[in-house]
């Protein structure tokens, strides 16, 4: 006999996988044939357990000035189409005073707004107005490294060899007779070394681009200095931080070389070393302590971890009780679309969560990956992660790509726990795959040695009026990444109350998840062949076909569907339904 996942449960039993599928089990739908592990923790409560918390990128979502470059106005100013998309809390990308060596991701002043922005009295005014509106508001927090333009680097590049203020980062000598060879072998995540020399010869760490150096977390003025940040967004109202690169703080104390190729995935089978600058354990006492913090204030404020971290149960560890709340879940975003890689990591996600009793996330898409209605279009089987899509590549199939990618996402509204989306993708907007170089601002472009496209392709500014000036993200024509012309069609204006479209189906799904409380509900699955996928969650049963012919849908009440039956009503390739039972 086996039980659903459900929180709460003490005992613990294996997951199982049945041996043998009957030939269309979600046609017997409320058989349970399969399980998953039971936790062991006390599940959490609160908001952000179920919430559906969507990502804002500032410099792409509107523009109220014109210039090109989307601001906090901009922002405010279309929180009601937030509303009525049904999501629970905004996520801002950065917006604090930066010379944009990584769109922001390097922080001069982390207790201001670039101008390129607004002001520090047009956050508060967005925190406030998003309140009125009850949604929350996450904001980024970058404390891997700071801007080079930061005032703290300057101190270091002046004070010299051996003063404090170059202990705030990393500076080492270099190795070799005069010392002219990086302190070790490391690799940037865009490409190049990870190293760079100052002039009286010393070399520091930027694990990013050079224009990020990393802070050192051994040294206490950092660690009091971000607390103090933290301080600073609290008292101004924010409901919570998404951290940025949380798993590469505390680098292992040896600098050791690495003599892989740098990924920013921790990513360790079980016999691998883990890498000397991921994942390293020093980092959870730092969020222990960022979330007494945090517990002091009133109103449920979260930190969210952005940790590329393999395996599940390793990424779990960033969620225990005292630590962090929630944690993005790379795994998911990068699983194959076929039935048994979503199954297992669906299961796998649920099982390490569950054992330290934290919500489950869910995420597609993001401003780090090609969007899921394009990477879904290439063939399966390609490597889960491009580094972007440029012209001379191959080309995503654009059709099969927005068919997995509306099933996809009706799957995920429906599992248990916390989900996030990246603006634009309730549109069903693509990867811009065509993007002339000479536009592309990503460092990793310039530093992989035009290797690598980057991520520029899935930061165009977004479309709402098919007919205006640069669909109208802004006022004039100005978008600081050129926006193709097939963004007409994808425009929020042709899909408000078109039925069918992409947007009143994320709109219908989240209405309905928000209703029946999927977010906190529990996963039960049905069926789990190589072609079928269908699982229960309360009174909703839900089947996506991965296969090429079509199934018959569970018996019951048809609430929503990814996409048109067939003329037989049956449920087609690459199509979730959502059936009340
Ligand atoms: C992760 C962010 O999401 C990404 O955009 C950025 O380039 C790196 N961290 C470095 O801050």
């Amino acid at each position: 006999m086996s039980r659903p996942h459900r929180r709460g449960h003490t005992e613990r039993q294996p997951h199982r996988r049945p041996a043998e599928l009957p030939a269309r089990p979600w046609e017997y739908a409320l058989n349970t044939i399969a399980t998953h592990q039971e936790q062991a923790a006390v599940p959490a409560t609160g908001w952000w357990t179920e919430a559906v918390i969507y990502q804002i990128y500032p410099r792409s979502f509107a523009d109220s000035g014109g210039d090109g470059i989307g601001d906090l106005p901009g922002i405010t100013a279309r929180l009601d189409h937030l509303v009525e998309l049904g999501v629970d809390a905004i996520w801002l990308s950065p917006f604090y005073p930066s010379p944009q060596a990584d769109a922001g991701y390097d922080v001069a002043d982390y207790r201001d707004v670039d101008p390129l922005f607004g002001t520090l009295a047009d956050a508060d005014n967005l925190i406030a107005q998003a309140r009125a509106r009850n949604l929350r508001v996450i904001v980024d927090l970058v404390p891997n490294h700071t801007s080079s333009a930061h005032r703290w680097f300057q101190a270091a590049l002046a004070a010299g060899p051996g003063s404090a203020e170059r202990q705030r980062y990393v500076f080492r000598d270099g190795r070799g007779a005069d010392g002219a060879e990086p302190p070790n072998d490391w690799q940037s995540v865009f490409g190049g070394p990870a190293w760079t020399r100052v002039a009286d010869g010393q070399w520091y760490l930027h694990l990013f681009d050079p224009g990020q150096p990393d802070l050192n977390w051994d040294d206490p003025e950092v660690r009091a200095e971000f607390l103090d940040v933290l301080r600073f967004w609290l008292d101004r109202g924010v409901d919570g931080f998404r951290v940025d690169v949380a798993h590469g703080l505390i680098k292992q104390a040896d600098l050791a070389d690495w003599r892989e190729p740098q990924e920013i995935l921790s990513g360790q089978e079980a016999e691998k070393p883990r890498p000397p600058m991921w994942d390293q354990d020093g980092v959870h006492e730092i969020y222990r302590e960022w979330r007494r913090l945090l517990d002091g204030y009133p109103g449920e404020r979260i930190l969210v971890a952005e940790a590329w971290v393999e395996p599940a149960e390793r990424l779990a560890r960033y969620v225990r009780p005292d630590e962090m709340h929630q944690a993005f879940n790379f795994e998911y975003l990068l699983a194959s679309w076929t039935a048994p890689a979503q199954y297992a990591v669906i299961t796998r996600s649920l099982e390490a969560t569950d054992a330290v009793g934290a919500p489950t996330t869910w995420v597609l898409s993001n401003h780090d990956v090609v969007r899921h209605a394009s990477r879904l279009g290439l063939p399966i089987g390609t490597a889960p992660r491009p580094n972007g899509i440029g012209v001379d590549d191959e080309q995503p199939d654009a059709a099969t790509g927005l068919r997995r990618a509306r099933a996809a996402t009706l799957l995920m509204l429906a599992l248990p726990g916390s989900a996030y989306l990246y603006q634009g993708e309730e549109l069903g907007l693509p990867e811009h795959t065509t993007l002339p170089d000479e536009a592309r601002q990503d460092p990793t472009w310039e530093r992989s040695g035009h290797t690598q496209r980057g991520r520029d392709g899935c930061r165009v500014p977004i479309p709402w009026e098919a007919d205006a000036p640069s669909y109208g993200f802004g006022p004039t024509d100005a978008s600081w990444l050129p926006q193709p012309p097939i963004w007409a069609e994808y425009a929020l204006d042709r899909q408000r109350g078109t039925p069918g479209s992409t947007y009143e189906m994320y709109r219908t799904a989240l209405h309905l998840r928000r209703e029946r409380g999927l977010g906190r509900g529990t996963l039960e699955w049905l069926a789990s062949g190589d072609e079928v996928l269908a699982f229960r969650n309360g009174n909703l049963v839900v089947l996506t076909n991965f296969g090429a012919a079509a199934v018959p849908p569970p018996a019951g009440k048809l609430l929503h569907s990814s996409g048109p039956l067939d003329e037989s009503g049956h449920v087609p390739t690459d199509t979730t339904v959502w059936v009340e039972v």
